[in-house]
C-alpha cells in the first residue's frame, strides 16, 4: 500500500467511519465530545482542537439538530436565541477547514439555501440496508460515492399525524434514540473508506506519474486534468483546491427534499 492517510473522522462516536479506514490501514481517528463507542483512535474533546491538525481528509458529520428540516416546526424559536446560527457556523467550520480534501454528512436542511446544495444524497438501501434515510454529501476534492448494493428501502409506518417514516427511524423514545437514529450505517462507512481512500491514493499515483513524466523531459503535463479511477466518476485538477468538483445536483434532492426525518 502506499502511505497511510491520515484521516479525521470528526464528530463520530460510533467509530464506523473510522473503523472502516483502519481495517484497510489507514491512520484514522475520531472524534466526539462523547467517548467512542467501539476501541480505537478517538480524541475526545472539541473538533476545534484538532481540525488543523493537517489531515489529508476530513470527513465531518456535524449535529443536524437545528439545521435540518425535521425540526422545521422550531425553527423560529431557533433562530431567534442563535441556535440555529450556531449550527451553521459549526457546519462550516468544515467547509472553511484546511484540509485538502472533505466531506460533510448531514440530513437534509438548511445549509442547501444558507450555503449551497449537496453534491449528492445517498440512502442506506444503496448500501445494503433495507433502510431509507436521504442523506446529503457536501464534497470537496473526492468524488460522489457509486452504491455498493441495492437492496430494498425497508418497511414504512404512517404517524397519527399521516407522516410516513421509515420503520427503522420510528423507535419509541429513549435516552439513546438520538443515537441509534444519527449512527452511520456499516455500508456507507465501508464505502467512504474504500472509494475516498482509493481514490486519493491513486490521484497521488497518477500525479507523482505524472511528475516523473515531465522530470524526464516529456510533454509537459502542467495543466493536465487527471482522470480518476473509473468507479470514481470524476476529474480532480491536483494542484488547485476548491469545491468546485460539484455537479449539479440532482432532482432527487427537490424530491427528497419534502422528508420530513432527520
Ligand atoms: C449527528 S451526531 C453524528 C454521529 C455519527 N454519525 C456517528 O456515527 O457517531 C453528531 C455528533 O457531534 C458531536 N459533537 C457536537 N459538537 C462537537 C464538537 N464541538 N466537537 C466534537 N464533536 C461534537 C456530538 O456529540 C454528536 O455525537
Amino acid at each position: 500500500m502506499n502511505k497511510p492517510l491520515k484521516v479525521l473522522i470528526a464528530c463520530e462516536y460510533s467509530g464506523a467511519v473510522r473503523d472502516a479506514f483502519t481495517a484497510l490501514g489507514h491512520d484514522a481517528t475520531s472524534c466526539d465530545l462523547l467517548p467512542t463507542e467501539t476501541p480505537g483512535q478517538h480524541y475526545q474533546g472539541d473538533v476545534c482542537d484538532i481540525l488543523d491538525g493537517g489531515w489529508d481528509m476530513v470527513i465531518a458529520f456535524p449535529p443536524c439538530t437545528d439545521i435540518c428540516v425535521s425540526g422545521a416546526k422550531h425553527f423560529a424559536a431557533k433562530r431567534a436565541d442563535g441556535r440555529q446560527q450556531a449550527g451553521v457556523d459549526f457546519f462550516m467550520l468544515f467547509a472553511n477547514c484546511q484540509a485538502p480534501r472533505v466531506a460533510i454528512e448531514n440530513p437534509i436542511g438548511i445549509m442547501s439555501s444558507q450555503w449551497r446544495k449537496p453534491d449528492q444524497i445517498i440512502n442506506p438501501f444503496q448500501f445494503g440496508h433495507e433502510a431509507r434515510k436521504p442523506t446529503c454529501l457536501w464534497l470537496k476534492n473526492l468524488p460522489k460515492l457509486t452504491p455498493t448494493k441495492i437492496v430494498s428501502q425497508g418497511e414504512f409506518h404512517v404517524t397519527k399525524g399521516g407522516n410516513k417514516l421509515p420503520k427503522w427511524y420510528n423507535l419509541p423514545p429513549s435516552k439513546d434514540r438520538w443515537k441509534i437514529r444519527s449512527a452511520t450505517f456499516k455500508g456507507i462507512a465501508e464505502a467512504m473508506a474504500q472509494q475516498w481512500s482509493a481514490f486519493v491514493l491513486s490521484s497521488q499515483t497518477n500525479f507523482q506519474n505524472a511528475n516523473a513524466a515531465e522530470n524526464l523531459g516529456a510533454k509537459s503535463t502542467k495543466s493536465t486534468m487527471l482522470t480518476a479511477p473509473a468507479s470514481a466518476h470524476t476529474t480532480l485538477k491536483m494542484k488547485g483546491i476548491n469545491w468546485s468538483m460539484r455537479e449539479e445536483p440532482s432532482t432527487a434532492y427537490e424530491q427528497a427534499n419534502n422528508e420530513d426525518f432527520c
